[in-house]
């Protein structure tokens, strides 16, 4: 169960119809103590003739079973459970939702939450609201969690009563855990917002979880060029950034909306890309240490350890999944080049989503496994990723590019021929000039990224002519930053967004109205010439 506490829901009672012997006087009573019930209108007509005890037998009747075929996934969605006609039912106007009244109504052996006859209605199980009750004999106040096993629920475990309450629903149980009967009873709040995802009023995608879907829905997601980013990028006083107020939530907003943000005045210092990264959350350790150096060294380990050309890439594919943010802390960078290059990889991965599901020559973006592996110096690591990825439900989840960092193929019975063509594109847009925003990072600057979306590279630079180079890295993985990312206070996360919440629908949608779209077409369509508008 979620907290009720960001939903602003102020339940009106429109109806109540009790079954002639369920338990009318405690329904009555509770229903008229409580300050939301301000309207207790006419009792609905479909007052149960029947006992409390024909209530109870009257186990919700499953529809008639249809064909596996031909049974559609909103009937499998809304099993046709009957609410039985002795059961006790209230009736609400919950303001929270829009969709109009719900009704509420219970047995023994369910409670049942329905919307409007065309929208359904869910039969929700005593054993599984008795396992969410989050009051504070069940849950520890301190530290949330639970004080009762599961297992311990007695298995006929019943609905004694519902009244509803500021924060939701309050039900006590009959047969409870014998422990929680005792001193004063217990009682549960199933919150409204619960109610609402019952009736599917709310989807749990929009719940604020940490997940990266319902933290972008608050801070938005500005997709960037070079020119778009100069617009946008910020550069933010460390130790502002570290006090942990305003330029803090602003740096992790940024993170979430463009993808990067920039540090100045970080102490050069050895430890100052600790402070920086755990500002925000545990570090990711990986095998190349807790932090990691990247500057040139002789028979370096990894290809950015030398003073190369580094093109466009992400770190870590081999890892699953690899780390989200990286953080590069300057502390030297007075030679020759060495410039830091980045580009926005999700931009070009949702500008191309639509293609890659309407041409075949497009598919092997996001049909291609490519093999990402380490396997040197007794680490052996391997993964398998799409160019273009995506969710279960087929939605776009992500792009990784890292060619540097590719494996071997297991086998070449696979054919890499029909991948290159559309992944020339790829890397021709993430690199295009227009697309990549570089800059020359100086000691004391440091710069946090996506690593999941951001590409970053850096031009050759050149030690022998006098200066160095020397950054400090650290990772945070996607859990850990999003679950900082979720305490993003409500106004600022909100601030640079503008009214609507971001959707991944919307944002495919704005895309589509860019100048960009065309950009793509047009280079897509000499790919392949069959390609709709
Ligand atoms: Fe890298
Ligand atoms: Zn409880």
């Amino acid at each position: 169960m979620i907290s009720s506490s960001r939903i602003a829901a102020a339940p009106r009672l429109l109806a109540r119809a009790v079954s002639a012997k369920a338990a009318p006087s405690h329904a009555a009573a509770t229903a008229s103590s409580s300050p939301l019930l301000c309207q207790r209108a006419a009792l609905h007509t479909q007052r149960g003739g029947g006992s409390a005890a024909k209530a109870n037998n009257n186990s919700p009747r499953p529809g008639r079973v249809l064909e596996r075929s031909t049974t559609t996934s909103a009937e499998r969605y809304w099993p046709k459970y009957e609410i039985p006609e002795g059961a006790s039912r209230l009736v609400y106007d919950l303001k929270s939702s829009p969709g109009g009244p719900i009704t509420v109504a219970w047995t023994r052996d369910f409670l049942f939450v329905q919307d409007s006859p065309e929208r359904g209605r869910r039969a929700l199980k005593p054993a599984t609201l008795r396992d969410s009750c989050a009051c504070p004999k069940c849950r520890d106040p301190a530290s949330g969690q639970k004080s009762f096993a599961s297992i311990e629920i007695p298995v006929d475990i019943g609905i004694a009563d519902v009244r509803a309450v500021d924060d939701g629903l309050a039900i006590t149980f009959v047969n409870d855990m014998e422990r929680y009967t005792r001193d004063g009873g217990h009682e549960m709040v199933l919150p409204w917002a619960s109610v609402e995802m019952a009736l599917k009023r709310r989807s749990a995608k929009d719940l604020p979880l940490p997940r990266k879907r319902s933290v972008l829905r608050r801070t938005g997601v500005q997709y960037w060029d070079a020119a778009t980013l100069d617009r946008h990028v910020r550069t933010i006083d460390y130790d502002e950034y570290m006090k942990g107020g305003e330029a803090f939530w602003d740096a992790v907003i940024d993170i979430c909306r463009l993808g990067i943000v920039y540090l100045k005045n970080v102490p050069r210092d050895e430890d100052a890309v600790v402070r920086v990264t755990t500002r925000i959350a545990n570090i990711r350790e990986t095998f190349y240490g807790r932090t990691f150096d990247v500057r040139a060294k002789p028979n370096a380990e990894n290809v950015a350890y030398t003073s190369g050309y580094l093109g466009l890439h992400q770190d870590l594919m081999y890892l699953d999944p690899p780390p989200m943010i990286q953080v590069l802390h300057c502390m030297d960078n007075s030679c020759a080049g060495g410039e830091s290059l980045f580009s926005d990889g999700e931009r070009v991965g949702r500008l191309l989503w639509p293609f890659v599901n309407a041409s075949t020559r497009m598919a092997p973006l996001a049909d291609h496994h490519i093999p990402y592996q380490y396997d040197k110096n007794g680490y052996h690591y391997f993964a398998s990723r799409y160019v273009i990825d995506h969710t279960e439900g087929g939605g776009f989840a992500g792009v990784h590019w890292s060619p540097p960092f590719q494996g071997k193929y297991l086998s070449a019975a696979k054919d890499l021929r029909p991948w290159i063509e559309p992944a020339r594109i790829f890397e021709g847009l993430i690199n295009d000039e227009s697309a990549v925003h570089s800059r020359k990072m100086e000691a004391g600057e440091c710069v946090l990224f996506d690593n999941l979306r951001t590409m970053h590279g850096r031009t050759a630079f050149d030690v022998g002519s006098g200066g160095s180079r020397w950054l400090r890295g650290a990772y945070i993985a996607a859990e850990d930053f999003l679950s900082r990312a979720s305490y993003i206070p409500a106004g600022q996360a909100e601030a640079y967004r503008g009214p609507e919440e971001w959707t991944p629908e919307g944002a495919q949608q704005e895309l589509r109205q860019t100048a960009w779209h065309q950009e793509v077409l047009d280079k897509v369509r000499r790919l392949d010439p069959s390609v709709a508008e």
